[in-house]
């Protein structure tokens, strides 16, 4: 038995998680509400993997569905992912985050307990640190005011793992701290799927590349940075996908009752005008942006200490930044030739 059940796992990274799954060994099943995704994706999972893999259509806050997973499938540990992640509209629509984020885990968790599956790794993120006074950020560095909704759902959901371990219960958890996920899988099957505007950086660049946007805005120019623009740790879903199974892992040779956490980055900052640069080296042509006003809610800049992951995981980064514009430039340009 070594099904794996994948909330959100349609989605970006939970879908390379799914192909990382099953080249370890492992059965994912997946529950998706396809609200930030789409069901194609699975089609390109099968793709991938010569073979259809076990999903249901539904929300995690739904706990008749998720009884009814836990019951039909013998769960041996659960990766949540399932959230809504959007920065700027979480600032508009902070109800939904917390209702969504909060209570999604909450009747997981209870489910969990209810069918006695005690392992656990939870999706947070960096973005539960704010600016941080120190870089690179270690897992020790306080926690300061989140500068979202969205941050904020990731902060309380980290507590309630350590409250709900706090209690006593034998469950073994892992919450991992993604920095700036990017890049897809080299076959293009998979990838990321922004539905309308993208929000992030990479999907608006090869978006801009293919000509699908008119040009690019960077966010400010006069931060406190190399060459003024912001910095981040941008790493490659395939590498992010590959911590989640060695997570894992690690939390079924715990003793009962575990919780800990791990920074998920490359270790190494760019700026966004570097990964400008590094996009227009892997497409080979100049990409039309300009500079625009600071994003409120940015953070000046962030990169990740990654010794805690690298030590105690045996987890280290393996693709560059050019690699995941490559493989991000790659997948867009399937995305136009199928469209
Ligand atoms: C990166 C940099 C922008 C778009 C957020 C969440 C984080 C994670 C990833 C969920 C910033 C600049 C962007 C554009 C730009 N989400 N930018 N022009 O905000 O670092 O992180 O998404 O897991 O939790 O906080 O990512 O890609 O939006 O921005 O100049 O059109 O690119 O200002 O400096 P961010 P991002």
């Amino acid at each position: 038995m070594n099904n794996i059940l994948i909330t959100g796992g349609a989605g970006y990274i939970g879908s390379h998680t799914a192909v990382a799954l099953v080249e370890a060994g492992f059965e994912p099943i997946i529950i998706d509400n396809f609200s930030n995704s789409d069901v194609s994706v699975l089609k390109g999972l099968k793709n991938i993997l010569g073979r259809e893999l076990t999903y249901y259509e539904g929300d995690c806050n739904d706990r008749a569905l998720m009884e009814k997973i836990f019951s039909e499938n013998e769960i041996k540990g659960v990766i949540h992912f399932a959230a809504f992640k959007a920065v700027g509209e979480s600032t508009k629509l902070p109800l939904n985050y917390y209702s969504n984020n909060i209570n999604s885990l909450l009747v997981l968790l209870e489910t969990m307990e209810k069918f006695k599956v005690k392992d656990l790794v939870f999706s947070s993120s960096c973005t539960v640190y704010g600016q941080p006074d120190e870089l690179p950020v270690s897992e020790s560095t306080p926690r300061k005011e989140a500068e979202s909704p969205y941050g904020n759902t990731k902060k309380i959901c980290e507590d309630i793992l350590k409250d709900y371990i706090k209690s006593g219960v034998n469950s073994r958890i892992i919450s991992l701290r993604y920095f700036n996920p990017v890049g897809a899988h080299p076959s293009g099957e998979i990838g990321e799927l922004p539905l309308g505007i993208p929000n992030n950086l990479v999907p608006f660049i090869t978006q801009t590349g293919a000509g699908l946007r008119e040009k690019l805005t960077v966010f400010g120019d006069d931060y406190n940075t190399p060459d003024g623009s912001c910095v981040r740790d941008y790493i490659h879903v395939m590498d992010l996908a590959d911590a989640h199974v060695k997570a894992l892992k690690y939390l079924f040779q715990q003793q009962d009752n575990f919780y800990d956490l791990f920074n998920v980055g490359t270790g190494n900052g760019n700026t966004v005008l570097e990964v400008i640069k590094t996009f227009e080296k892997v497409s080979q042509k100049p990409l039309n942006y300009q500079i625009g006003p600071r994003r409120s809610g940015d953070i000046e800049k962030v990169w990740a200490n990654t010794d805690k992951i690298n030590s105690v995981l045996g987890w280290k980064a393996k693709y560059s930044l050019e690699d995941s514009l490559r493989d991000s430039w790659h997948w867009q340009q399937k995305l136009v030739e199928k469209s």
